[in-house]
């Protein structure tokens, strides 16, 4: 029986699709392009899982993504995810995809654009699901590298919606992007950027201030700065909050400590996502009703969090108005 959590329409906004990578899936990539991960079994990789932190997390994150070579690999791994969203409400998604982390190992970004949008494709003939992808700039690495990736989306920036900025945040200021930034901006996309999930509440003054983002990613530690929180109130920023990533990574320590009704009472429109679900524990529906359940939420609560996801998508005014 499909629950209230699952049933109610939602939109996806923060979702890495490298991050949809089951174990199982892998054990079985890794078997077709005959690539050699370091576990013998799905258990292996499940048992690997145990994240202290950001960086612990993405040690794995990019070590499994080794295993995807070819444009099917990509289909394959997006339309799977696609067929589970659909399952937990999502009717509208915006996808982040790292193409750094596929280019580096050599992977043509044109290979895992056309996998992907062949993958987009099916979802909306199947499911009537309305996709964007969002390409994410990968902070550890320098400026430049990011404009080279820029340089390489040219021939598909029509159909990307926007770009972020993910990856190892504490030391990679997002300061450090302002012109790739600005060079996005200039040719239409949106911003956004991971901001506040482990770094200080600066670096989400300065991804407002200096990258002029459009949506914030995670933002938790705005919390510690009560004049952040009203700016950001004010000026009605999204945060797109992903409650099982935050215990997985341990930036809070349980669901019943999660900030996320407090975000809502403080003014936020705080948004629920599941960032990287084959990581962290479940996909979107389970991130709403986990978190409804450890807080307590009312069905107000969540009646809001869902809305919020749609306030905060990239539509436009005619398409946002048949969701509300
Ligand atoms: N934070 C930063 N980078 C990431 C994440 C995240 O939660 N998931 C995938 N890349
Ligand atoms: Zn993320």
């Amino acid at each position: 029986m499909t629950d209230f959590h699952a049933a109610i329409p939602k939109a996806e906004l923060h979702l890495h699709i490298e991050g949809t990578l089951e174990p199982e899936m892998m054990v079985a990539l890794a078997a077709r392009n005959r690539v050699a991960i370091p576990f013998a079994s799905v258990e292996e990789v499940r048992a690997a899982y145990r994240f202290t932190d950001l960086q612990s997390f993405l040690d794995i994150y990019y070590a499994g993504a080794e295993v995807l070579r070819t444009e099917e690999d990509f289909h394959d791994l997006a339309a799977a995810y696609f067929d589970r969203a659909a399952a937990d409400g999502v009717v509208h998604a915006e996808i982040f995809f790292d193409p750094q982390t596929h280019t580096h190992r050599g992977i043509p970004f044109d290979t895992v654009a056309r996998g992907l949008f062949a993958a987009v494709e099916g979802a909306q003939a199947k499911h009537g699901m309305t996709v964007e992808i969002i390409m994410s700039y990968l902070r550890h690495l320098d400026e430049d590298d990011a404009f080279a990736t820029l340089k390489l989306a040219e021939p598909w920036l029509d159909r990307f919606v926007g770009v972020g900025l993910d990856s190892s945040e504490v030391g990679n200021p997002p300061a450090k992007f302002a012109r790739v930034f600005a060079a996005s901006r200039e040719r239409g996309l949106k911003l956004c950027a991971h901001a506040g999930e482990e770094g200080p509440p600066a670096y989400i003054h300065e991804a407002l201030d200096v990258l002029k983002v459009d949506r914030i990613d995670h933002g938790n530690r705005a919390m510690e700065d009560p004049a952040l929180v009203a700016r950001l109130a004010r000026a009605a920023m999204t945060l797109t909050v992903c409650p099982l990533s935050n215990v997985a990574l341990r930036n809070v320590d349980t669901l019943a400590d999660h900030p996320i009704d407090r975000m809502l009472d403080a003014g936020l429109r705080a948004t629920i996502h599941s960032d990287d679900p084959a990581y962290f524990g479940g996909y979107i529906a389970e991130n709403f009703r986990s978190v409804a359940a450890a807080r307590n939420l009312s069905r107000a609560q969540v009646v809001t969090l869902a809305r919020n996801s749609f306030l905060g998508a990239f539509l436009t005014d005619a398409t946002l108005a048949g969701h509300l």
